[in-house]
């Protein structure tokens, strides 16, 4: 017997070295693909090629899971949960830079960075001329060739340490190219790499698209930097972010310059550029001017944005003689370009109803060429917005593009303005169902109170139920609905799973393929998730990451639809003015007959059955917390609870089926004690959760 399990034993460390070697093969050869892929954009493999190899990978690491590491490429896509980040203290600083408008003002930081030099004694004035990306400042660390740390900017001293998130990056290496130990001159173990995080125009207009109106992100800056802080990471690594490298920090020989330095992150595996191109020695004062110029209009082609150019003395070992001011550096400065201004006349004003009914004036504009794009219309967001500028229908308006992607109107040209201009009218009806408008207390905007009947809600409401990051129902699109809703066939999404093909076909320009189509998509929209599902709902403030939060809170639909205010506002992340709206939308008799459709339809009302944690102990039991619990925080107990059917409340009443008692517990203990309440102590707890 013992001879035999010897040999077991043994065939199994046989077989554990074979998979460390080719676990290690496969690494570096998806680390290599991931950089021809997303960094030198020229990919040797296909994609399902590439997914094999990840596939074995993957399931290699599953095999054995103690050779799993976090710099994995298997690890990319995420799904740790990150309450709180740890806060880091930089290194060095991370300064900013000081910025300026003009040329004048970058020949005057010429000239003094001249004379700075040349109390230095260095003839030399090499630049380096950069494009300034407009995304989040990141910072890297690197021991051994490995990422072990990255973190935010945070106030320039101390950040976020954001690593997790970070990991899913594709153009963050997870384990620097190993060329790097021959080429890099002398280098220390240690190596900081800064760069900036951003979104590609595409993936923010493809996140933006899988969104609720009222939950759009102005921008891909914007986007970038709520997309860092999520504490999902999973969802980070569905975000798709960009990172590029303008850093490196650690070398040993400081007389690396930093246009050798930029080359040199490209052969570690960073994204950096083109040479010459997204960066670019300068000698000189035209040089720079011309490569500003020269970006100032070429900028609308790259497909990413960029608000300027970054300046840097190409001399990194002078970098510390020169110094820098208390917030930034005197060897390096950014040149940011004006916001782009153009001038057109409103056309005439229209109102769009949200889902929601919020009522939303849009201005139709004479097409005008801004910033790389035609521009026919701007959102005027309220009538307090409308007031604010004094602007009628058919003045001459000035628009800018700044930071957003939607350019908007800033000022009206009074002057200019003909015997034509007449004032916004503020609707008095609905301008989709008529209805009498309403402004509640304390808001900006003007609502349509006709939540059950107003088409445009109705229409809102399903195309959001439809959309991507909620059912994705992708022949589902926005004539489609319209149809649906003016023939009386839809009410609301619960109708669309019982249309049949007839009555499709019916519609003008379907036919029956694509009745077909819709039909399908509509069944396959039947296996998304529980969380989608909630998302999909429409629930005033339930965003995809609260939803996501509810669902692990309330595995299961009943629990969440009986939770009371006071239990709901105890998940973690939703607070009491979401709770109410939660409450509120289940009591709408409308929304429970949508309910009730989507149930019988087949749709997904709990976790998945894989997903449902273990068991049912605490069902119809409400539980108290007193007091600190050793083995979880009081959130990781309180998910417990509600993922085996319990609620979670903070005061004891009547009602309260057992009191937890933690160190140091106090009133509610005795208050237990009075009332005659089943009480446990954290071990008790623990045995009821098996
Ligand atoms: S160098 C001490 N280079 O602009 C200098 N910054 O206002 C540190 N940025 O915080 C920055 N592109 O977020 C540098 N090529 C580039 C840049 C760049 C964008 C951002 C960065 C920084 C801010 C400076």
């Amino acid at each position: 017997m013992g001879i035999l399990i010897d040999e077991m034993t043994g065939e199994r460390k046989m077989e554990r070295e074979k998979a460390a070697v080719e676990i290690e093969r496969l690494r570096t050869e998806i680390e290599r693909h991931n950089f021809l892929y997303y960094v030198r954009a020229a990919p040797e493999i296909s994609d399902y090629d590439f997914d094999r190899l990840l596939e074995r990978l993957i399931s290699l690491e599953r095999e054995f899971p103690d050779l799993l590491t976090p710099n994995s490429p298997s690890q990319r896509v995420g799904g740790q949960i990150t309450r709180e980040f740890p806060t880091v203290v930089h290194r060095e600083p991370m300064l900013s830079l000081s910025n300026t408008y003009s040329l004048e003002e970058v020949a005057d930081f010429y000239t003094r960075l001249g004379k700075l030099l040349d109390d230095e004694g260095v003839k030399e004035r090499d630049i380096v001329a950069e494009q300034k990306y407009d995304g989040v400042a990141i910072s890297l660390l690197y021991r051994d060739g490995l990422l072990i740390r990255g973190a935010t900017r945070g106030d320039g001293y101390q950040g976020d340490d954001i690593t997790v998130n970070l990991r899913t990056i594709p153009t963050i290496p997870l384990r620097l190219n190993l060329l790097w130990s021959k080429s890099l001159p002398g280098s220390k173990r240690e190596l900081e790499i800064r760069g900036e995080v951003f979104m590609r125009k595409d993936d923010f207009e493809r996140l933006n698209e899988g969104r609720p109106e009222e939950d759009r992100f102005a921008n891909p800056r914007n986007a970038t930097a709520g997309s860092l802080k999520l504490q999902d990471s999973s969802e980070v690594a569905r975000r798709r972010m960009t990172f590029v490298a303008y850093f490196l920090k650690g070398l040993d020989n400081e007389e690396v310059t930093q246009y050798d330095r930029l080359r040199l992150l490209g052969e570690l595996g960073f994204y950096t550029g083109k040479k010459g191109n997204n960066f670019a020695p300068c000698t000189n004062l035209s040089e720079i001017n011309h490569f500003i110029s020269f970006w100032a209009e070429k900028r609308w082609e790259l497909p990413y944005e960029t608000d300027g150019v970054v300046l840097k003395l190409n001399a990194v070992h002078l970098w510390d003689r020169i110094g820098a001011t208390s917030k930034s550096p005197r060897w390096a400065i950014a040149y940011k370009y004006p916001a782009q201004q153009a001038e057109t006349v409103l056309l005439g004003v229209v109102f769009q109803v949200g889902r929601l009914g919020t009522i939303t004036p849009v201005a139709e504009l004479e097409p005008v060429r801004l910033a790389g794009s035609t521009v026919s219309r701007s959102t005027l967001h309220n009538f307090d917005e409308i007031k604010r500028l004094g602007v009628q229908v058919h003045d001459r308006v000035v628009i800018e593009k700044s930071g957003e992607v939607i350019p908007k109107i800033i000022r009206a040209l009074p002057e200019k303005r003909t015997l034509f201009s007449e004032p916004i009218p503020v609707p008095s009806g609905c301008p989709s169902c008529g209805t009498q408008l309403v402004k509640p207390e304390g808001e900006v905007s003007w609502y349509c109170p006709n939540e059950e009947r107003c088409p445009a809600q109705i229409r809102g409401r399903i195309l959001h139920f439809a959309s991507r990051n909620a059912m994705d129902i992708r022949s589902l699109g926005s004539a489609l609905v319209d149809q649906l809703v003016v023939s009386g066939l839809v009410r609301d999404a619960g109708d669309l799973y019982s249309i049949e093909l007839h009555q499709v076909a019916q519609l003008e320009r379907m036919g029956e393929k694509s009745a077909l189509n819709l039909l399908h998509a509509l069944d396959e929209s039947r296996k998304r998730s529980y969380e989608r599902l909630l998302y999909a709902l429409g629930i005033r403030h339930v965003g995809a990451a609260t939803a996501r939060e509810l669902a692990r809170a309330y595995p299961v639909f009943d629990d969440l639809r009986t939770a009371s205010v006071e239990e709901l506002a105890s998940v973690p992340d939703i607070g009491s003015v979401v709770a109410r709206s939660i409450l509120s939308f289940f009591a709408i008799p409308s929304n429970q007959e949508l309910l009730r459709k989507l149930q019988e339809a087949g749709l997904p009302f709990r976790v998945a059955e894989q997903q449902v944690l273990i068991n049912r102990n605490f069902a119809g039991m409400t539980v108290v917390f007193t007091g600190e619990l050793v083995w979880y925080t009081r959130d990781e107990a309180s998910e417990m609870v509600r993922a085996r059917g319990g609620k979670v409340t903070n005061s004891v009443s009547r009602k309260t089926s057992v009191v937890v008692t933690g160190k140091d517990a106090g009133s509610k203990l005795e208050k237990a004690g009075k009332l005659g309440v089943k009480v446990i102590d954290e071990n008790g707890f623990r045995a009821m959760l098996q």
